[in-house]
């Protein structure tokens, strides 16, 4: 191997992946969906529905089967081509397994147990949990690096994921000597949209698992609830400033102008000079206008992609097709750095 380089110089190559766990929001849309949309135009992307995620918390089989549908048909009404963008369900590729196999070898149980995301989940109940919720983020690793995947877009919340993924990387090209081998794949964290926060609590993320339904825009929402969502979101008696700067220490008005300039592709800054010295009044009912206008068209297309689960199921085997075609030979030549007796 004396001619492999030393930093990775394969391909840019695209991964991320969501969890098919119940419905999905705004956050979701604009932190994530429509990001990858406009990313498959200049990169090589898979989207991957990781259902070997979602069951490392207990699962009704016959609710885990719709719910990857619905984070299928969500990819394709926000705008995935499955025809240019790789979109499959995780349990349809059977390396995922194998190489997250390989990798807890590598990685350290030191490492995972300073995973925030399992104390958080798992709060004082950790004895209790699986073993797969523990040892999720190597899972995470294994998608992300069966393809050799160098940028990853995600959320926040991810960040440390990611950097376990690149730990995991640099170990395996190091203990089985073969620099460059993995990428150290980088997260793609930053761009409009990113910081979604609750409608309740500007400091607190726009999430599934918050009790209060008005906390968030759903993408099955009808048009009549996200307009009152909106409208009752928490804000205050202020006026919209002129500068991004006046806006520091007032996280929901913050939040209601980050939504409205992800949703109409602007900065804030272009928001703020629209609506400068304008109270919630004026501006609340502008932006649930700008809500449904741009959600609707996604959730109406999404429910046509639901109505047709056969078609949606084959989208589904044609993206695990393509995905086994480019993650076949990168598993060979891992069983064989690894020294497998046929390989
Ligand atoms: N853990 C991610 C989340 O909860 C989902 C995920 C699984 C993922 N595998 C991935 C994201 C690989 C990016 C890359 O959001």
């Amino acid at each position: 191997m004396n001619d492999t380089p030393i930093h990775y110089s394969g391909p840019e190559r695209v991964f991320s992946g969501v969890q098919p766990s119940g419905a999905l929001h705004l956050g979701n849309y604009l932190g994530a969906l429509k990001k990858f949309a406009v990313m498959q135009h200049d990169h090589e992307c898979l989207y991957c529905v990781v259902d070997l995620h979602a069951i490392t918390v207990p699962q009704d089989p016959k609710l885990l089967k719709q719910q990857t549908r619905e984070i299928a048909a969500a990819y394709l009404a926000a705008g995935v081509d499955p025809k240019k963008a790789i979109v499959y369900n995780q349990s349809r590729v059977r390396g995922h397994t194998e190489l997250a196999w390989y990798f807890n070898c590598v990685a350290r149980i030191g490492w995972l147990s300073r995973m925030t995301q399992f104390k958080d989940k798992a709060g004082k109940n950790s004895e209790a949990m699986s073993v797969g919720l523990y040892d999720y983020p190597v899972l995470q690793a294994a998608d992300i690096l069966l393809f050799k995947a160098t940028h990853v877009p995600v959320g926040e919340d991810q960040k440390q994921h990611l950097e376990l993924s690149r730990d995991i990387a640099a170990k395996f090209n190091n203990d089985f000597k073969v620099p460059g081998f993995f990428p150290l794949p980088e997260p793609m964290i930053k761009g409009p949209g990113a910081r979604i926060m609750s409608l309740r609590d500007g400091k607190a993320k726009m999430s599934k698992s918050d009790p209060s339904d008005n906390s968030r825009i759903n993408l099955t929402d009808t048009p009549e609830q996200m307009a009152k969502k909106i409208k009752k979101a928490k804000s205050d008696a202020g006026v919209i400033p002129e500068t991004e700067k006046e806006m520091d220490d007032r996280p929901e008005v913050q939040n209601l102008v980050g939504i409205y300039a992800a949703l109409a592709d602007i900065s804030d800054q272009a928001v703020l000079d629209e609506f400068a010295g304008q109270g919630f009044g004026a501006f609340k009912p502008a932006l649930a206008d700008l809500v449904v206008d741009k959600l609707q068209p996604v959730s109406d297309l999404m429910r046509r992609y639901l109505s047709d689960p056969e078609e949606l199921d084959r989208i589904l085997a044609a993206g695990a097709d393509r995905a086994n075609a480019l993650a076949e030979p990168i598993l060979g030549d891992i069983r064989k750095v690894i020294g497998f007796s046929g390989a």
